[in-house]
């Protein structure tokens, strides 16, 4: 299990180029059974969730041609043989395997998905991926830990409202409802930057889908669709982890290749931390913020905060003059990054979904455990600036969703290497 050893203290200069988007090019994966023609993607981030997820399509007879994975480039082709079981011990792996099950049922009918199972963050139920396909004309059993559905009449357009938002869900029934008969409506739909690429990736194949309102989408069936080349977005959680490195301890630290539209929503909150970065329309420049107090923040679907950033913006708040207290509305069982950033001299307090940060003089390198994808990198972050030194263990969590983090970091000045 390699672990990752950083001394804290440097200050980071120069270039981080960010990569593509992890959440945009999972689903635009799972599209590529959406048609039997070429799916050409560029920009697609070299991590082991985008491998997991090749490795599950091609479990169900996709063609996956990663010989071009280093530079940032995959295609994909669906065979539409007869494989429609997306097996336990991939899915476990990744939660996003679930994915597959709307594309699978537009084409094939039919499709048994291992139920994901929980994760570190919480329960992560797929019940609002199952009802709404329901709606479609979907009938589902579960059977030894399998989700067997199918659709013998194929799937009908219908209007559907989410009873609660969901990403994973808008994104299954956007890809299912391409290829339904007739209209489908979905009303209270996620419009995260990922959701809004994978519609216009779909587009892009000859979908027809149009967003009438903030979060209303209607999408007319067609009958097929066809392939298409997409360059995946730049990933928004990447560039913000980024940017708390940079008001730890950047000196003119420059982010580039960022999506400035995706991430103005959390710039503006940074403004109140008086994090200190300037921008042009494809990078950000930052340098360590110096006073700041502390500030009160929910998480909430997109534009709200982003609950994936909200363990990184613990590390920041620590160093603020006053306390902050931050409310976890998205996942249940969000905080296990708590109890070892307090193992380096954080000051943070958990009552229920509210975790209170109060100041704390320094932090002290230590030993430390991942638990989950953003928890890990919130250790990196707390080790950059902690006296001494940090060895971070499990970060495989940590390569499932930030492509060579340790030498974009080394290469501006971080003081860390992986053994
Ligand atoms: C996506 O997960 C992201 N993953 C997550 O990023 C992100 O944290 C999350 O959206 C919220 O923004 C990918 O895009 C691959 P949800 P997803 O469905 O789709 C509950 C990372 O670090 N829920 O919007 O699973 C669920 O338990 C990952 O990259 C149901 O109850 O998120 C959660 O509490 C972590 N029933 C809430 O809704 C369902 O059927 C939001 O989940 C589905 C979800």
């Amino acid at each position: 299990m390699d672990r990752i050893i950083i001394n804290g203290g440097q200050p980071l200069s120069g270039t981080i180029s960010i990569s593509g988007s992890k959440n945009a090019c999972l689903p635009i994966m799972a599209a590529s059974i959406l048609t039997d023609q070429n799916i050409n993607l560029s920009n697609v981030p070299n991590l082991e969730d985008i491998k997991t997820m090749s490795k599950v399509l091609t479990s169900l007879d996709v063609e996956v041609d990663t010989s071009k994975a280093n530079e940032n480039k995959i295609t994909l082709k669906y065979l539409n043989t007869g494989k429609s079981i997306a097996e336990y011990d991939l899915v476990r792996k990744m939660r996003a395997s679930i994915l597959v099950l709307g594309p699978l049922l537009a084409r094939k009918r039919h499709a048994s998905v291992s139920l994901p199972g929980g994760c570190a963050i919480g329960a992560r139920p797929v019940d609002l991926h199952l009802n709404a396909l329901a709606k479609l004309g979907a009938e589902f059993k579960l059977d030894r830990g399998y989700i067997e559905c199918s659709a013998p009449k194929g799937l009908k357009g219908e209007e559907i409202t989410f009873p609660t938002i969901s990403v994973g869900a808008t994104e299954s029934l956007l890809m299912a409802a391409t290829l339904a008969e007739g209209r489908t409506k979905l009303n209270n739909i996620a419009i995260e930057p990922e959701v809004i690429d994978l519609i216009h990736c779909l587009q892009s194949m000859g979908a027809k889908i149009e967003i009438t309102d903030q979060r209303t989408v209607i999408i007319e069936g067609v009958k097929e669709l066809f392939g298409t080349s997409h360059n995946i977005i730049s990933d928004r959680i990447e560039t913000l982890t980024y940017v708390i490195a940079g008001a730890l301890t950047g000196e003119n630290l420059k982010i580039e290749n960022i999506q400035l539209e995706h991430v103005s929503n959390v710039l503006e909150i940074f403004k109140s931390l008086n994090i200190d970065f300037s921008f042009n329309n494809s990078s950000l420049n930052i340098n360590k913020t110096k006073i700041f107090q502390g500030i009160e923040l929910e998480t909430r679907e997109y534009p709200g905060f982003p609950t994936d950033m909200q363990a990184q913006l613990m590390v920041l708040l620590s160093k603020a003059n006053s306390e902050s207290v931050i409310t976890e509305n998205i996942f249940e069982n969000r905080y296990m990054h708590v109890p070892e950033l307090n193992r380096m001299g954080a000051n943070i307090s958990v009552e229920g979904k509210k975790a209170i940060i109060k100041p704390s003089e320094k932090l002290i390198g230590a030993e430390v455990m991942a638990t989950d994808l953003r928890a890990s990198v919130s250790l990196i972050l707390a080790g950059l600036i902690a006296e001494g030194e940090t060895v971070v263990n499990r970060v495989y969590h940590l390569d499932r969703g930030y492509e060579q983090v340790e030498s974009k970091l080394k290469n501006v000045g971080a003081v860390i290497k992986r053994v």
